[in-house]
């Protein structure tokens, strides 16, 4: 799985390096097709459940599954660019969300927030700690900080699939759910909402945003637990 999660890391940090005003999210979806395949890999959402792209690109109040288009991003905006990868069979998976240009200091905070959150959960997936406790620090931090949790969406398990048990909700009780163990492979990602946590999906059957019209942020890494605590396979 390091093979895959490292594609998905590259792509990530190269798409980041092009998102300025004017660039449009097909440009960045085509890029991330074009960089994966030169690695042998081939994108995990493109077919997945129908989604016609490589790409997801959810801008300022879109929460997930975004679909890239011909909008140019415009100083100001922020985008979530979430993408994954096969490589022999295993999957990677992470997300980022990335200014463009200079953002709104509640903007800069939510990203911050939501990132600070990703891994302080990373920092829970160890054997000592069960499934919970990641989700748990996830809703602690974004809610001492005034924002609020997504509910309708949640991270997964990941290998041979996607979507693998278990799920990983970004809010839940410390101490519960089952024990984490060395071998489990997870994709937490936590979504953020500046304002409300409640969700509607567009008429594409897609895009979900949030339904105040508040930003949403969204922070994903693939970790494997081991016996040395975890591993962040989707980081260089
Ligand atoms: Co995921």
């Amino acid at each position: 799985m390091r093979v895959p999660c490292r594609i998905v890391a590259e792509v990530l940090l190269k798409l980041k390096e092009e998102i300025k005003p004017g660039v449009t999210t097909l440009y960045l979806d085509a890029m991330a097709e074009r960089l994966t395949r030169k690695h042998k890999a081939v994108p995990a959402f493109k077919g997945y459940s129908g989604y016609p792209f490589s790409l997801c690109c959810s801008v300022n109040e879109q929460v997930v599954h975004g679909m890239p288009n011909n909008a140019p991003l415009i100083a100001g905006d922020i985008i979530s660019i979430d993408f994954g990868a096969v490589f022999d069979g295993f999957y990677g998976d992470a997300a980022i969300t990335v200014p463009v240009g200079n953002v709104s200091q509640a903007a800069d905070k939510l990203i911050r927030v939501t990132e600070e959150s990703l891994y302080k959960a990373i920092e829970k997936a160890t054997t000592e700690n069960r499934l919970f406790d990641i989700s748990n620090v996830v809703q602690v931090h974004a809610e001492s900080n005034g924002f609020s949790v997504v509910r309708d969406f949640v991270g997964h398990g990941i290998g041979h699939n996607l979507h693998e048990s278990p799920q990983v909700p970004n809010f839940g009780r410390a101490k519960q759910g089952i024990r984490l163990k060395a071998g489990m492979v997870l994709a937490i990602e936590p979504m953020i909402n500046e304002k409300g946590p409640a969700v509607k999906i567009l008429e594409d059957g897609w895009t979900a945003t949030t339904i105040d019209g508040g930003l949403s942020a969204h922070f994903e890494h693939t970790v494997a637990i081991t016996e040395n605590g975890p591993d962040i396979l989707s980081m260089l």
